[in-house]
C-alpha cells in the first residue's frame, strides 16, 4: 500500500460506522424493536428510559430506512414524563390510557390540553413539552413517530437536536386553540385537514378515495405545518384495495379489524404480514403494498409518514395512478391472478366469501 504525502492513517471503524441516529438510539438504553413488522404494539416489551422518565422502546422497522422512525412510551398511573423539546417532528397516538400535555416555547406561556385512547396530535417543533398520565389506577401507552432518523443524521450533534433554545414561531406562538381548533378542510385538495389534534382517529369521518379501489374511504391529516403527515384508510370486509408503492417510513398501525398485507419489491417474492388491531408494520423503499380484509368489520389503519403536500420534503409518488401509465399503483385489472385466489382461501378458512367481484370486472 502506499502512502501519500501528508497522509493521517484513522482507523476502519471510523469510517464503517453506524449512523449518528443508530449510535444515539443505542445510547438510549431502551429496546429496539426491528425487523418488517410487530404483532402488537400493547404487547411489546419496554425497558426503563431515563432521559423520558418512563418506560419504552425504539422501533425501528426495515423500512423505514433512515427517513422516519416509532417509538414507545408508557406513562406509570398518576406519573408524568420528564419536559422535552427537539429538532425533529413529532407526531404522537395514544394507544391506551387518558392524559394531558403542556405545551410551551422557551419563555413562553404554558397551555394543557388532554387526550384519550384514539387521540392523535402533533408536538410543535422544538416546543417544550410534558405528559402527564390524568389516572391514577391506569398506565398510558402512547406511539411516538418522528422523523429523528433524518435530523439526527443530519446534524450529528444531539445537544443541538436536543438542547437548541430556537423558537420556531411560525409554527406555534402560543395560538390559544392550536389544540381545540378543527382546523382548515380542503376536500378538493385530496380530503386533507390541516389540524393539530385528532380526538379520536377511530371515529374520524373519511371520504371517497375511490382510485385506490373497493370503495375505500380515507382523510389525510397534516399536522403542526410539518413535513410528516398522517392518513386513515378504511376499507369494507370481503374485500382489498389496489397495490401501490412509495418512499420509506410509512408506519401503517391498525386501528380495526383483521387481515393481512402483501409487501413486496418489484418482481420479486411476496411477504405476507398478518395482522389485528395494534399491529404495525412499514413497506419498505418503493416496495408495492397491497392490504386484505379478512374480518367480519371494515378493517382501518392510520398511517404516519413522510410526505406533507402543504411542506414538501423528498418526492411525491403518483399512489393512486396506474403503474401502466407511469404511476405507481397495480389496477385491479394488471394485477398477478394468484392475488384473487389467495385472497378467496384466506377468507374460505374463516367460512367467508369475497366481494371482490363488483371491483374486478
Ligand atoms: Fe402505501
Amino acid at each position: 500500500m502506499t502512502t501519500e504525502p501528508g497522509e493521517k492513517r484513522r482507523p476502519e471503524s471510523e469510517i464503517d460506522r453506524p449512523s449518528a441516529y443508530d449510535a444515539w438510539v443505542q445510547s438510549e438504553g431502551v429496546p429496539v424493536i426491528k425487523g418488517y413488522y410487530i404483532d402488537d404494539l400493547n404487547g411489546v416489551a419496554l425497558g426503563p428510559w431515563k432521559r423520558k422518565g418512563g418506560n419504552g422502546a425504539f422501533i425501528n422497522l426495515v423500512g423505514s430506512e433512515g427517513s422516519t422512525d416509532a417509538y414507545i412510551c408508557e406513562i406509570p398511573p398518576g406519573k408524568n414524563l420528564e419536559p422535552q423539546h427537539h429538532l425533529y417532528e413529532e407526531m404522537i397516538y395514544i394507544l391506551s390510557g387518558r392524559g394531558a400535555t403542556t405545551i410551551w416555547n422557551e419563555g413562553g406561556t404554558r397551555q394543557t390540553f388532554e387526550w384519550q385512547e384514539g387521540s392523535l396530535f402533533a408536538i410543535p417543533i422544538n416546543a417544550w413539552h410534558q405528559h402527564f398520565n390524568g389516572q391514577g389506577d391506569k398506565l398510558v401507552r402512547y406511539l411516538g413517530a418522528t422523523n429523528a432518523p433524518l435530523v439526527v443524521s443530519l446534524f450529528h450533534n444531539m445537544d443541538f437536536v436536543l438542547k437548541d433554545s430556537f423558537v420556531f414561531k411560525d409554527r406555534y406562538s402560543g395560538e390559544h386553540d392550536y389544540f381545540t381548533s378543527p382546523g382548515d378542510f380542503f376536500s378538493s385538495r385530496d380530503r386533507i385537514w390541516e389540524t393539530n389534534f385528532v380526538p379520536d382517529v377511530r371515529t374520524a369521518k373519511l371520504y371517497d378515495w375511490k382510485e385506490r379501489g373497493a370503495s375505500g374511504v380515507n382523510i389525510r391529516y397534516e399536522l403542526a405545518d410539518n413535513t410528516m403527515a398522517a392518513h386513515i384508510s378504511q376499507f369494507p370486509e370481503g374485500t382489498y384495495k389496489k397495490a401501490h408503492r412509495h418512499g420509506p417510513g410509512a408506519n401503517v398501525i391498525i386501528i380495526s379489524g383483521t387481515g393481512y398485507s402483501l409487501i413486496w419489491p418489484e418482481g420479486q417474492p411476496k411477504m405476507k404480514i398478518d395482522w389485528k388491531v395494534g399491529s404495525m408494520f412499514v413497506p419498505p423503499d418503493r416496495w408495492f403494498h397491497q392490504h386484505f380484509n379478512t374480518g367480519r368489520e371494515p378493517a382501518k389503519y392510520l398511517a404516519l409518514r413522510m410526505g406533507s403536500r402543504k411542506n414538501i420534503l423528498g418526492k411525491i409518488f403518483r399512489i393512486d395512478e396506474d403503474v401502466r401509465s407511469g404511476g405507481d399503483q397495480i389496477e385491479y385489472k394488471g394485477q398477478e391472478p394468484e392475488i384473487e385466489k389467495m385472497f378467496g382461501k384466506e377468507l374460505a378458512k374463516k367460512g367467508l366469501k369475497s366481494r371482490m367481484a363488483q371491483f374486478l370486472v
